[in-house]
C-alpha cells in the first residue's frame, strides 16, 4: 500500500533550484510538509513561493538556509529542523561538481571540499534523522547520485565527482543492508542528465581547463538530450511510494506510469 505522504515531513537539501526544487514541490503537491535547505536563501524563498502559488500552505513550508561544506552550519541546521519534529523522508541532493580539472592539479582542500558537500553531509544528516525513523518504524532516505558511477571513466577532468558519488552509493547500500527490517528504507537515485544550473555552470567553464567535459555537456543541451528537472523528480517520486531498499534508482529505469 502507498504511504500517506500527507503525515509526512521531508527534508530536501539542494532545493533551491534544479532537481531539489522539483522534488519539493512533487513532495508538497503529495501532501508532504517540506523543508527546504540550501545556502542561498533567496532561492530558497523563489521555492517558497511557487509551493504558496501552488496552494500549499505557508505552516507547511520551512525554510533553513545553511553551507552544508560547514560542519557547524550542518549541526545547527540538524538541530532546528528536528526541533520542529520528526523527519519521516530525507533527500540528500545537494551536490557540488567541483573541484573540475586535471586531478595532477587538484588541491586536497578542494578535494575534501567535494567530500564534505557530497558525502560526508548526507551521512551526518542521515544519522541525525534516523533516531526518530527508528522509532517510528518507518523512514525513506534517498542520495541523489550520478550515472557516472556506472562508468566513470566518462567523466574525465571530474574525478571528485565520480569519485564522491561512487562513495555515496557504497554508503547507500550499506545502510540499506543495516537497517534491513526496521521499516527505514536507504536508496540512491540517477537522476538523468537534467537541464540545471549546474549543467550551464558546467558549459561556462573554461574549455581548456575542462577538456573534453566541455563539448560532452555543451553537446548534450545543443542536442536537446537533457530532461526536465519536474520529469526526473516524477520519476523519483515514484520509486518512493515503494518498499524497495539498498537500491539504485534511475530515471530511465522509473516504476510505470511516470
Ligand atoms: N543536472 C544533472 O544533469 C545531474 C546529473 C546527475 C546527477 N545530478 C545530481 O542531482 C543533484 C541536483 O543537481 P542539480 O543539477 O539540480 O544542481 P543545481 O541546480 O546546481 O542545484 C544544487 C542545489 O544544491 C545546493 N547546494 C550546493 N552546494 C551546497 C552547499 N554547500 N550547502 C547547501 N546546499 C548546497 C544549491 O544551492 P546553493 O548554491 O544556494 O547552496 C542548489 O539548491 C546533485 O546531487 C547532482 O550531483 C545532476
Amino acid at each position: 500500500m502507498a504511504p500517506d505522504f500527507t503525515t509526512k515531513t521531508a527534508l530536501i537539501t539542494g532545493a533551491g533550484r534544479g532537481i531539489g526544487r522539483a522534488i519539493a514541490l512533487g513532495l508538497a503537491d503529495a501532501g508532504t510538509r517540506v523543508v527546504l535547505l540550501a545556502r542561498t536563501a533567496g532561492q530558497l524563498e523563489e521555492t517558497s513561493g511557487q509551493l504558496r502559488e501552488r496552494g500549499v500552505p505557508a505552516g507547511r513550508i520551512s525554510v533553513v538556509p545553511a553551507d552544508l561544506a560547514d560542519e557547524g552550519q550542518r549541526a545547527l541546521a540538524a538541530a532546528s529542523v528536528l526541533a520542529a519534529g520528526r523527519v519521516d523522508i530525507l533527500v540528500n541532493n545537494a551536490a557540488t561538481v567541483e573541484p573540475l580539472g586535471p586531478t595532477i592539479g587538484i588541491q586536497a582542500r578542494d578535494l575534501r571540499a567535494a567530500y564534505e558537500v557530497n558525502v560526508i553531509a548526507p551521512a551526518e544528516l542521515t544519522a541525525a534523522v534516523l533516531p526518530g525513523m527508528l522509532t517510528a518504524g518507518w523512514g525513506r532516505v534517498v542520495n541523489i547520485s550520478s550515472g557516472i558511477v556506472a562508468s566513470p571513466a566518462g567523466m574525465i577532468r571530474g574525478n571528485a565527482y565520480a569519485a564522491t558519488k561512487a562513495a555515496l552509493e557504497a554508503h547507500t547500500v550499506n545502510l540499506a543492508a543495516e537497517l534491513a527490517g526496521t521499516g527505514v528504507t536507504v536508496n540512491a537515485y540517477r537522476p538523468g542528465g537534467v537541464d540545471t544550473a549546474m549543467q550551464a555552470w558546467i558549459r561556462g567553464q573554461d574549455p581548456e581547463r575542462i577538456g573534453r567535459l566541455h563539448e560532452r555537456f555543451t553537446k548534450n543541451y545543443a542536442e536537446g538530450t537533457l530532461i526536465t528537472p519536474e520529469h526526473s523528480a516524477a520519476a523519483l517520486l515514484a520509486h518512493l511510494a515503494g518498499d524497495g531498499t539498498g537500491g539504485i534508482w534511475d530515471v530511465s529505469t522509473a516504476p510505470a506510469g511516470t
